[in-house]
C-alpha cells in the first residue's frame, strides 16, 4: 500500500515550557512568519497527508489548546500532566492511536522548519515493512543530540547525550527528533520502554533498541540540519524566522514577484502574491495579505489582512490595516492609512489620509489629509463616498456620513451632514479679508512688546 493510501496519526508533542525563553508565552505560542511554532508544524503534518492530528500539551495549558484548534479544528488535545520524558509524552495520546492507525509520525511542537516532504519521506520506510523510522541529520555541532548508534548498515540505538560514551559523543550522526512508528505496533513498542538513564525519563528513543530487540525493522531517512532546527531560546527563534523568510522570500519570487531587496521584505506564511507583482524594500506584510498580478508595493509600507487589487499602487510609507480592501487601479499613497474599508475600481487616497469604517465609490479622489472621522469614543460609524465624489484637502468626514455620487466637498471642510449627488458642499468659515489692518496689528503688537 503506497503512503498516500495509509492512514497517519500525527502526535505533536507540545508540553515543553520552554523555560530559556524567559517568556511569560508558552514556547510553542511563539511566532515566525505570522503563524506560531506549533501551527507550522500542524499544517506541515497536515500537508504530508495525516488524517489524524493529537496533540499533547502541559497542565493548564488552555492557551496552547486554543491555538492548535484554531489552526486545526480537529485536533485532538491530550494533557500529560507530570513531566516524565518524550516517550511518557506521546502514550499520553495513546487513546489517539489505539484506535488503529497504519502510521503513527511524532513531531515536536517546536520544531517549525520541517518540511511535509520530509514527513513523507520518513513515513515512506513503514510501507514496506519497517516499524520505526527515525529522521537523522549529520549535526555540525552535535553537543546535546541523541546519536545515532549503527551496527555495519543497521540502526541499533539512539544514545542521549547523557548516557553516551566518549565514543558514541564522537558521532555526529544525530536524532532530529522526528519520528514514524508502526500504528499497529506503537503502543506495544512504547510500553516496553524504560527509564533507566541519566535523566530517569521514558526516551522515546529507547524505541530503537526496544525493535530491535524484537527483531523489526528500522530505517533511518536523512534530512538537512535546517530542517530539525529547534526553538529553545529567542536566538533560535530569530534564526528559524530568517529561515522561513527565506524560503517565504524564494517562493514569492519564483511565482513572478519582483524584490528589489528581498532580504529588506518580511512576510506571512500565508502571504499570496500574483504575477509582476514589484515589493519594493523594506516592506512587511502580517498576516492575510493577498496581492493581485501587476500591483506595486513601494518601500516602508506594512500591510495586514488587506486585499490588494490588479495594479494597486500603495505607498511609499502605506499602511493597510485589517479590512482594507484595495479595487483593481486604486491607489494609496504616502502616508495614507486604510482600515476596513473598500476602496471603489481607481479611486485615489493619494497623501496623508485615513479611511477607516467606510465604502469609497470608483474614480472617486480624497484630496490630501482627508480623514474619516469614524470613532466617537464609544463606537465606530461608516462613511459612504459615491462613485466620482471629490472630497477637497484637509476635509474631515464626521461619520455617519455620506458623500454622494459626483457631489464636491471644499477643501477644508468639516461635513457634518449627508451630502447628495453632484451637490456642493463647503463646511467651513468663510474667510474676512480687512484691507490695511494687518499692518497696524504689526505696530500694535510691536508696541506692546518695546513697552
Ligand atoms: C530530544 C531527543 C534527542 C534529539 C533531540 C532533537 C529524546 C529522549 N531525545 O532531546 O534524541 O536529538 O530531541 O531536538 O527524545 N516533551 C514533552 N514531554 C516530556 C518531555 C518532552 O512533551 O515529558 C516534548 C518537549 O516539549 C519537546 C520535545 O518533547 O517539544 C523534546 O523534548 P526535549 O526535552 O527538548 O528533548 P531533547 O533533550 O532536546
Ligand atoms: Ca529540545
Amino acid at each position: 500500500m503506497a503512503t498516500t493510501d495509509r492512514t497517519c496519526l500525527t502526535v505533536v508533542l507540545a508540553a515543553g515550557e520552554g523555560t530559556r525563553m524567559r517568556s511569560d508565552t508558552p514556547k510553542v505560542l511563539h511566532k515566525a512568519a505570522g503563524r506560531t511554532l506549533v501551527g507550522h508544524v500542524l499544517a506541515a503534518a497536515e500537508a504530508a497527508g495525516s488524517t489524524g492530528l493529537a496533540v499533547v500539551v502541559g497542565p493548564d495549558r488552555q492557551d496552547v489548546a486554543d491555538d492548535v484548534l484554531r489552526t486545526a479544528p480537529g485536533a485532538r488535545i491530550f494533557v500529560q500532566s507530570e513531566r516524565r520524558g518524550t516517550a511518557h509524552a506521546v502514550l499520553a495520546a495513546g487513546e489517539a492511536f489505539a484506535s488503529g492507525f497504519d502510521d503513527v509520525l511524532v513531531v515536536y511542537g517546536d520544531t517549525p522548519l520541517v518540511r511535509p516532504e520530509t514527513l513523507r519521506r520518513l513515513r515512506a520506510p513503514l510501507a514496506h515493512g519497517a516499524s520505526v523510522v527515525v529522521l537523522g541529520f549529520e549535526a555540525e555541532n552535535p553537543t546535546g543530540y541523541g546519536r545515532l548508534i549503527s551496527r555495519g548498515p543497521s540502526l541499533v540505538a539512539i544514545r542521549e547525550e547523557k548516557d553516551a560514551s566518549e565514543d558514541e559523543r564522537a558521532i555526529k550522526l544525530s536524532n532530529g527528533g522526528l519520528m514514524a512508528i508502526d500504528g499497529r505496533r506503537a503502543l506495544e513498542l512504547l510500553g516496553k520502554i524504560g527509564n533507566r538513564n541519566a535523566k530517569g525519563e521514558f526516551y522515546l528513543t529507547d524505541i530503537v533498541e526496544v525493535a530491535v530487540l524484537s527483531g523489526l525493522g528500522v530505517a533511518v531517512e536523512a534530512a538537512p540540519e535546517a530542517e530539525v532546527q529547534g526553538v529553545n531560546d529567542r536566538l533560535q527563534l530569530a534564526a528559524v524566522e530568517a529561515e522561513l523568510q527565506r524560503r517565504l522570500r524564494a517562493a514569492a519570487m519564483a511565482g513572478g514577484v519582483t524584490m528589489i531587496a528581498p532580504e529588506t521584505v518580511f512576510l506571512s506564511h500565508d502571504t499570496r502574491l500574483g504575477r509582476d507583482v514589484i515589493v519594493e524594500p523594506n516592506v512587511v506584510f502580517g498576516p492575510g495579505v493577498t496581492v493581485a498580478d501587476r500591483a506595486v508595493i513601494h518601500a516602508f509600507s506594512h500591510l495586514e489582512g488587506a486585499s490588494v487589487g490588479e495594479g494597486v499602487s500603495i505607498g511609499p510609507f502605506a499602511r493597510l490595516r485589517p479590512g482594507a480592501d484595495m479595487a483593481a487601479g486604486s491607489r494609496a499613497g504616502n502616508f495614507v492609512e486604510v482600515k476596513n474599508a473598500r476602496i471603489g475600481e481607481g479611486a485615489k487616497l493619494n497623501h496623508l489620509t485615513y479611511v477607516g469604517d467606510a465604502e469609497v465609490g470608483p474614480r472617486a479622489n480624497l484630496g490630501a489629509g482627508t480623514i474619516t472621522c469614524n470613532y466617537d469614543g464609544f463606537s465606530k460609524h461608516r462613511t459612504t463616498i459615491g462613485a466620482d465624489a471629490f472630497v477637497g484637502v484637509n476635509s474631515a468626514l464626521v461619520a455617519p456620513v455620506t458623500i454622494g455620487e459626483g457631489a464636491y466637498v471644499g477643501t477644508g471642510s468639516v461635513v457634518t451632514e449627508d451630502v447628495p449627488a453632484d451637490a456642493l458642499a463647503i463646511a467651513r468659515a468663510r474667510q474676512v479679508t480687512m484691507p490695511g489692518r494687518g499692518k497696524k496689528l504689526k505696530a500694535m503688537l510691536k508696541a506692546a512688546k518695546d513697552g
